[in-house]
């Protein structure tokens, strides 16, 4: 490593201690004060690079707000702040500690396989694994019998916030049947520390507040929301992290659950891997999301599109076209991978998940690139990562157009990811 990328990995590791509440990491300081959901699992993987204790303990808080029935919340409200709309009055859900009422893409359970495989405390490695194993195998049957009661091997996601790509285009069609009427009186922050036009519109957090009223209304009862919900998608990002979850659940299975966990996890693998295909677009070239109310598939091309990869469930014709793709937007802009395709009439290369590139989603991408044999294209996606945030800062997006980076500063998921990439 040179002194100049070992500074910055020490910076890395100095913006997780600064984000540290005790014993959770914020994703930033004061535009997200609680934990996240998705942002804690790459964060505890990105601890683990210099502190296995700490990177285990971010995990066992996370779980704090898991719910009985298997649910891992978006946010955990692990302490008041005045900062973040909408807070735990907003959700209602009288929790200790409170917390958000829907979820995040299920990273967990990689992150827990990735944290034990490269452990070098194995005794508290085991330990934590063998303590943390019965809380996935939980959010797991959650996902299925919440999320896809029928078997259908897709589970649909019932907000924008539940895919962790709030304002994607993807979601434009879809999230347009919303109404914009709320119970709630928005209060936004997050545009007091935010420049605005970074951010998601004011019309689209009408609907994302009209969709939070509308489970609070039906007590955040799993099946009525699933049932009421004018918002109802197969998210390729959600459902291509599920099966790459499970395909790492099923390893610890072997190690810390019962031969009865591993027939069932199996059982679900088959189903997701028989149904993933469906969200292919040969048209295209390319995976995408599916409108589960309008009964169609969404055409926007976004990153989320390449996650199949990353769950290892791609014919070699998909990966060719996908990898032609990622060359052609390649073509269009000068780093990788925006979040929306930007011969998009949506892309706006600075406005949040509608074009600027995020590090974890390059993370996965990369990874992905590497199981389908595209190792050149792997490294250049780490590179680019690397390099914008050499360049960027630990910000929370970055813009593919110009480099620079974007959004909140000194970001937990940026920092944790450069880690990875440089220790990795
Ligand atoms: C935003 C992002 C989401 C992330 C959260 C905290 O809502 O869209 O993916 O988890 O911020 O960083």
């Amino acid at each position: 490593m040179t002194e100049e990328a070992a500074a910055r990995a020490e910076q890395a590791r100095t913006i997780l201690r600064t984000n540290d509440r005790g014993g959770y990491a914020v994703p930033t300081a004061r535009l997200y004060p609680f934990q996240w959901n998705w942002d804690s699992a790459f964060v505890a993987m990105g601890w683990a690079c210099f502190d296995e204790t700490r990177a285990w303990q971010e995990i066992l808080s996370l779980l704090k707000g898991q719910w009985e029935d298997g649910l891992i919340p978006q946010i955990v409200f692990h302490a008041p702040s005045d900062d973040y709309f909408p807070g735990p009055d907003v959700w209602g859900i009288a929790r200790d500690p409170p917390t958000s009422g829907i979820t995040q893409p299920p990273v967990l359970a990689t992150a827990v396989r990735v944290m034990l495989e490269s452990a070098t405390d194995h005794a508290l490695a085991e330990r934590m694994a063998a303590t943390i194993y019965p809380r996935l195998l939980l959010n797991h049957h959650w996902w299925q019998t919440a999320r896809d009661p029928d078997g259908s091997g897709l589970v649909a996601t019932l907000h924008p916030w539940e895919t962790g790509m709030d304002n994607s285009p993807a979601w434009d069609a879809a999230l347009a049947r919303v109404p914009t009427q709320t119970t709630t009186v928005i209060r936004r922050r997050d545009t007091d520390h935010v420049d605005a036009s970074a951010r998601p519109r004011g019309e689209e957090y009408q609907r994302f507040i009209h969709l939070v009223d509308a489970f609070h209304a039906v007590g955040w009862d799993a099946a009525r929301m699933l049932a009421v919900s004018p918002f109802r998608v197969a998210d390729i990002g959600t459902n291509a992290i599920l099966l790459r979850a499970e395909r790492d659940l099923l390893t610890l299975a072997t190690r810390f659950g019962t031969p009865h966990d591993s027939a069932a996890i199996s059982e679900r693998i088959a189903r997701q891997e028989a149904a993933l295909p469906r969200l292919w677009n040969a048209g295209q070239g390319g995976f995408v999301s599916f409108d589960l109310i309008a009964g169609t598939r969404i055409p926007v091309a976004t990153s989320a599109g390449f996650l199949p990869l990353f769950a290892r469930c791609a014919t070699a014709e998909q990966i060719g076209a996908m990898a032609a793709k990622i060359d052609r937007w390649a073509a269009l802009v000068p780093h990788l991978v925006p979040s929306t395709d930007p011969g998009h009439p949506a892309f706006e290369p600075l406005r949040y998940w509608r074009g600027p590139i995020w590090a974890v989603v390059n993370w996965m991408i990369a990874d992905g690139c590497d199981w389908a044999g595209h190792p050149v294209l792997a490294t250049r996606i780490r590179r680019d990562t690397i390099g914008l945030i050499s360049n960027g800062g630990f910000s929370e997006y970055f813009n593919p157009v110009d480099g620079r980076g974007v959004g909140g500063a000194d970001f937990s998921w940026t920092a944790a990811i450069y880690l990875l990439l440089a220790e990795g």
